[in-house]
């Protein structure tokens, strides 16, 4: 079996789906339900064996060990984090005690295990950290895209922190000989994925008739990968990564923020049709701060050595995207209500679009 961390969040749970569809390998799946977890995302595996759910925090080291001894996994996969760039410059600290502490504490953890295994086990198991392209900083426009030698030179509190633990892994690997598998991915959508972040956020105040809010001038660039795709890059370099190796991976599809919006309005006009075009909502707000200006990946190490590709474009994704929005309104109600009403003010008020 596996056990992967943050399995109730928008990537994790889509990769617990995506795996236990695929093969019959159970999961463990530990992940402390803040704000972002949801167990709903996984209700279709209610009553299946082959998934096992334990509510709890990475950064306990006594939990983690525990859970090793006992199922004695094969690999370890580390998605749990908190993810979300507005949110950690608002409060940077728990950025810091579950991506740094935390990871430090799996690493920790891991390292002890794998002493203890032989033979097969020992040479098979792999420890594999799930990260993010923010850690490369910003690129100009003209720039190459991030490759995997490409310098460190995170931004935010959220990419400082993922750059740190990216940090402890590869040390782990280095030192301590821990096989380790690192992959940096570009923007993540699709389904499941928390109303705080662009798409879904412009999805859900698009179909309220709220303003949809640009950060800044909107030309920001991103390089969006649909979720499905990242999960089976993940599969793949688990399968046959090279152990301390770190894989980017990227969709090659890089649009502007406005590009991204105009793109949902014209699908939602369509599947949604309303008295005005949805576009007519958007409405420039306040920049966030130190805000990066362009990523963009270079994927052609995963696709030369792993023959890795994504399977979705960018209009395919989207609309896909935009309509399990529109078939999953009790989902989008429970996540929307509470705590979500708060982070919408404490995010947006002061810039003008709340
Ligand atoms: P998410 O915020 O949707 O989910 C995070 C999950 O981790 C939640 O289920 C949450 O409950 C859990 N969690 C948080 N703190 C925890 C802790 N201390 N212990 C246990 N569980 C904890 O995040 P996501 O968008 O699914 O991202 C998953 C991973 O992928 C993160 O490591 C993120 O940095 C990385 N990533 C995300 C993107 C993206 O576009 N979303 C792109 C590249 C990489
Ligand atoms: O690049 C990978 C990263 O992508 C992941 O590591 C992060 O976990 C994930 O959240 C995402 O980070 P971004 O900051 O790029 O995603 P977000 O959806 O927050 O913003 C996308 C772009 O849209 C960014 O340029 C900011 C802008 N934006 C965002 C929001 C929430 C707006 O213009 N308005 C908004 O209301």
């Amino acid at each position: 079996m596996i056990l992967i961390t943050g399995g109730a969040g928008f990537i994790g749970s889509n990769f617990v789906l995506q795996w236990l569809a695929a093969q019959d390998e159970a999961v463990v799946n530990l992940d402390k339900l803040t704000y972002a977890g949801n167990l709903r995302n996984l209700d279709s595996l209610r009553g299946d064996a082959r998934h096992f759910f334990v509510r709890g925090d990475i950064d306990d080291p006594e939990l983690v060990s525990q859970l090793l001894r006992e199922h004695r996994p094969r690999a370890v996969l580390n998605f749990a984090a908190e993810s979300h760039v507005d949110r950690s410059i608002l409060g940077p600290a728990e950025f810091v005690r579950t991506n740094i502490h935390g990871t430090f504490t799996m690493l920790e953890a891991a390292r002890a295990y794998w002493a203890g295994l032989e033979g097969e086990a020992k040479q098979g198991f792999r420890f594999l950290q799930v990260s993010t392209d923010e850690v490369y900083g910003s690129l100009g426009a003209d720039d190459a895209a991030f490759c995997e030698t490409t310098a460190y030179a995170p931004n935010s509190p959220y990419a400082a922190s993922k750059a740190a633990a990216d940090h402890m892994v590869r040390a782990y690997h280095h030192t301590y000989g821990l096989p380790t598998l690192t992959t940096n991915c570009s923007n993540n959508y699709g389904p499941f994925q928390f109303p705080e972040k662009l798409i879904p956020l412009v999805i859900l105040n698009a179909l309220a008739g709220k303003p949809l809010p640009i950060y800044g001038d909107g030309l920001n660039v991103r390089d969006w990968l649909f979720v499905d795709d990242h999960c089976s890059g993940i599969r793949r370099v688990l399968e046959a990564g090279r152990p301390g190796e770190v894989y980017n991976i990227g969709g090659n599809s890089e649009k502007n923020n406005l590009e991204v919006v105009r793109t949902l309005c014209a699908a939602l006009d369509e599947l949604r049709p309303a008295a005005k075009p949805y576009a007519s909502l958007i409405t420039y707000v306040k920049d966030r701060p130190g805000h990066d200006r362009r990523y963009a990946i270079d994927a052609a190490r995963i696709r030369r050595d792993l023959a890795w590709q994504p399977a979705e474009n960018f209009a395919g994704g989207m609309r896909r995207t935009v309509q399990w929005y529109l078939d999953h309104q009790e989902w989008v109600a429970s996540v929307t209500s509470g705590e979500y009403q708060k982070w919408m003010s404490a995010n947006y008020q002061e810039r003008g679009a709340a």
